[in-house]
């Protein structure tokens, strides 16, 4: 047993791929490693070479067998090798979704998607820590992939985050996790010493105890298939490469200690599945896929927008109305409004800038100005703030078109009518 608090492995874990994220890696000897576990010249090269960092201990991509329309989750997806690949084995009906802990591989695991022309929901990255509940719906998923990051967690997250994948397969899904596993116990000096932990060794745990997590999770048979791959090598940081640029090479022979296995198992399919009605995402939440808002417009009341109506003519306003809502415009809205859904704003955001880039003021609302309308009111702001190049800014319909309905639902200049 470790003497390492879980909080400060996690934080620690976080901290090094964050760097690692913006280090990157050595192309050519990412593109050697990924090669000498597995991965084929044909799939690495379809993907960005930022993609791929030589972290993984495996290639869990070539055993999963991903079909047409099939839902992936990718545990611990750094740039994106894996959910990228599998985007283009899944096609255009299929949803790949990767889940990681360090925003630096978040962010650049997307930026990788874009520049594929993948986005959300079909391809999304999502930040979230495995030792916490997966922002994923039960019975949802098709295939959970993992490439080299169950060991990173601490030993009772290992417990929690294998119950989250059979919680989130659907009947008859299937798991193909590579990871490194613990020949024998872990020396004490092994098992305390924080950088080795972070390079994927200190946390192993060997295959009898990771068998007996997978069956507490659900998981009545599993198979452990020893890949053989040189950890030595992955696991030392050389030139750029291995998990944690920075650290200090192994002071000892890690294929003495540990190996490389790929685990392979199945969710009974006749678990059953609740009523509920399926979704259309895996995602619980959609706007996790994309960065979280960093700046918090201003709440324009409603009186302050009707004055602002009355008191200037259709040709002198300086002024636009946004109403991020999608399906739910039963009632009415705001004149003149212009409709961004929410859930396809942020990749809409160029286009956005575009048009209201000479306009002072931009007033986001939907039903209550609760969610959506401050979520695209923060992206449109974070976007200005970022890109500099107006004084246009981002404003939120207080209340919403409910506030809104309630006070003027009568006046006609004031209100539109689908
Ligand atoms: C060794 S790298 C493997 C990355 C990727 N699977 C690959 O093969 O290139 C481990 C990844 O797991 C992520 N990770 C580690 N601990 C995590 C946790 N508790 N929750 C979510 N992601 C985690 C790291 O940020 C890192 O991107």
């Amino acid at each position: 047993m470790s003497n390492l608090a879980d909080s400060s492995i996690v934080a620690a874990v976080e901290r090094a791929y964050d760097e690692k994220a913006k280090a990157g890696s050595n192309e050519a000897y990412a593109k050697e490693m990924a090669q000498s576990v597995g991965y084929t010249p044909s799939d690495l090269e379809s993907i960005p070479p930022t993609a791929q960092l030589g972290v993984g201990c495996g290639s869990p991509i070539n055993t999963a067998n991903l079909k047409d329309g099939e839902t992936v989750v990718d545990l611990g997806s750094g740039g994106g090798i894996d959910v990228l690949i599998a985007a283009s084995k899944i096609g255009p009906t299929g949803q790949a979704i990767g889940l990681d802990v360090s925003s630096d591989m978040v962010t650049l695991s997307r930026r990788n998607a874009a520049e594929q022309g993948l986005k959300p929901p079909h391809v999304a990255f999502v930040q979230a820590s495995l030792a916490d509940p997966l922002p994923i719906a039960s019975n949802t998923v098709d295939c959970v992939l993992s490439n080299c990051v169950i060991n990173l967690l601490p030993q009772g997250g290992k417990e929690g985050l294998l119950k989250e994948v059979h919680r989130i397969l659907k009947p008859g899904g299937r798991i193909v996790l590579d990871d490194i596993i613990a020949k024998q116990p872990l020396s004490e000096e092994i098992r305390n010493d924080l950088t080795s932990y972070v390079n994927c060794i200190s946390g192993s745990i060997q295959v009898e105890e990771y068998r007996t997590l997978l069956q507490n999770a659900g998981f009545a048979e599993s198979n452990f298939l020893e890949t053989k791959n040189d950890l030595q090598k992955i696991c030392s940081g050389v030139d750029g490469g291995g998990c944690c640029k920075s650290a200090p090479k192994p002071n000892f022979d890690v294929n003495v200690w540990v190996a490389s296995y790929q685990i392979t198992a199945y969710k009974s399919s006749e678990t059953v599945e609740s009523a509920e009605s399926k979704p259309t995402s895996a995602l619980l939440r959609w706007w996790d896929a994309y960065p979280k808002v960093k700046s918090s417009p201003a709440l324009i009341p409603p009186a302050e927008l009707a004055a602002l109506y009355k008191e200037n003519s259709e040709s002198e306003r300086d002024f636009a109305i946004i109403d991020v809502r999608r399906d739910d415009h039963a009632g009415g809205h705001v004149r003149g409004s212009d409709n961004w859904p929410a859930q396809t704003f942020y990749d809409d955001l160029p286009k956005v800038l575009e048009k209201y880039r000479n306009t002072s003021r931009v007033v986001f609302y939907c039903g209550s100005s609760s969610g959506r309308g401050p979520r695209c009111a923060g992206w449109y702001q974070d976007y200005i703030n970022e890109t500099g190049t107006t004084t246009s800014a981002a404003y939120v319909l207080e209340g919403g078109v409910k506030s809104w309905l309630a006070k003027y639902g009568n006046e006609e200049d004031l209100v539109d009518r689908d």
